[in-house]
């Protein structure tokens, strides 16, 4: 198999100095809502390639990776001053275990995401799966300030079309912002705020929750979860809390 496929940068869109999304349309294997591939560039000589989730569903004529800038970090850097046209190179193949034909039945599904993580979910909110199979999908989006929350119009139009079975929550820790949740994701779930604000319950007997994001908030919160009787979904265990981390 080829290692590298060539894609063409279609879009890079900024949305602050920090936060980027790039579209590229490359000839790549089919992947699943949730799945992540690898990108690459050739820099100084050396190809240097990171793993980014998609964030559009399975079946989108082009792919689009949401990304931050990384204090120091090669590749987030370079990835930021792509242009319309530029090359970029793709791991043919996705990976990744952060999707829904990975997460037990249940009632309710709960996603929590920090910061450029909330790109995975978005793409599996974009398929009829969650719907079909969930009555309640309830998704915690965090970030540092009010400018960092990017993809609020599409949780929006999310919301308005599954009014019955969408809740969607934005944490902004940083500063106040109306309709936000204050602090941390883990401060919520452990103090029952993220059930109240939500108006769902989150139980064993019919919960599931994926965690993507920062491995110490993906840490804690399977902490929390675990002492309300969750457990990690293991293929050869089923269990409640599916994760993955960023690094
Ligand atoms: C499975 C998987 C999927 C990923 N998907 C995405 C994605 O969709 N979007 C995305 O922005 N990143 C994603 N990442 C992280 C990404 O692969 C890179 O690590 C990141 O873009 C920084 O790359 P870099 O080469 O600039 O720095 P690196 O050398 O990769 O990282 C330097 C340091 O930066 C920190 N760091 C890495 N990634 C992040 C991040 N996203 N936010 C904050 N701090 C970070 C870590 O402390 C790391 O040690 C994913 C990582 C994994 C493992
Ligand atoms: N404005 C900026 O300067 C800016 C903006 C975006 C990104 N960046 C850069 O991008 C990188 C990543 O920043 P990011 O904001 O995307 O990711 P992040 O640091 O992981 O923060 C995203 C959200 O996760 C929360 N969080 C962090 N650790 C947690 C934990 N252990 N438990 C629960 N919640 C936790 C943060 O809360 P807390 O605020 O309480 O930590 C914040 O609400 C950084 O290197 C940063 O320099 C900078």
């Amino acid at each position: 198999m080829t290692e590298w496929v060539e894609g063409k940068v279609l879009q890079n869109r900024r949305w602050t100095d920090e936060l980027h999304s790039l579209q590229i349309e490359a000839d790549i294997e089919p992947y699943k809502a949730g799945q992540y591939t690898r990108l690459a560039l050739d820099i100084d000589g050396t190809r240097i390639a990171r793993p980014y989730s998609f964030v559009n569903p399975p079946g989108t004529t082009y792919h689009e990776f949401f990304f931050n800038s990384v204090p120091g970090g090669p590749l987030s850097n370079q990835l930021l001053e792509l242009e319309i046209g530029d090359t970029i190179w793709l791991a043919p193949k996705a990976a990744g275990f952060l999707t829904l034909d990975e997460v037990p039945d249940g009632r309710e599904l709960w996603l929590l995401a920090t910061g450029t993580a909330i790109g995975p979910f978005l793409s599996i909110l974009k398929t009829a799966d969650p719907w079909q199979r969930f009555d309640k999908v309830v998704l915690a989006y965090a970030v540092r300030e009010a400018k960092d929350l990017c993809y609020a119009d599409r949780m929006d139009a999310l919301a308005k079309k599954h009014a019955e079975h969408f809740v969607w929550l934005p944490f902004v820790s940083r500063e106040k912002v109306k309709g936000a949740m204050p602090g941390r994701i883990t401060t919520a779930l452990e103090d029952g705020s993220l059930e109240q604000r939500t108006g769902v319950n989150l139980r064993p007997s019919s919960s599931q929750v994926m965690i993507c994001g920062n491995p110490e908030m993906v840490k804690d919160s399977m902490e929390i979860l675990k002492s309300r009787g969750l457990q990690k979904n293991l293929r050869h265990t089923p269990g409640h809390i599916t994760v993955e981390r960023y690094w």
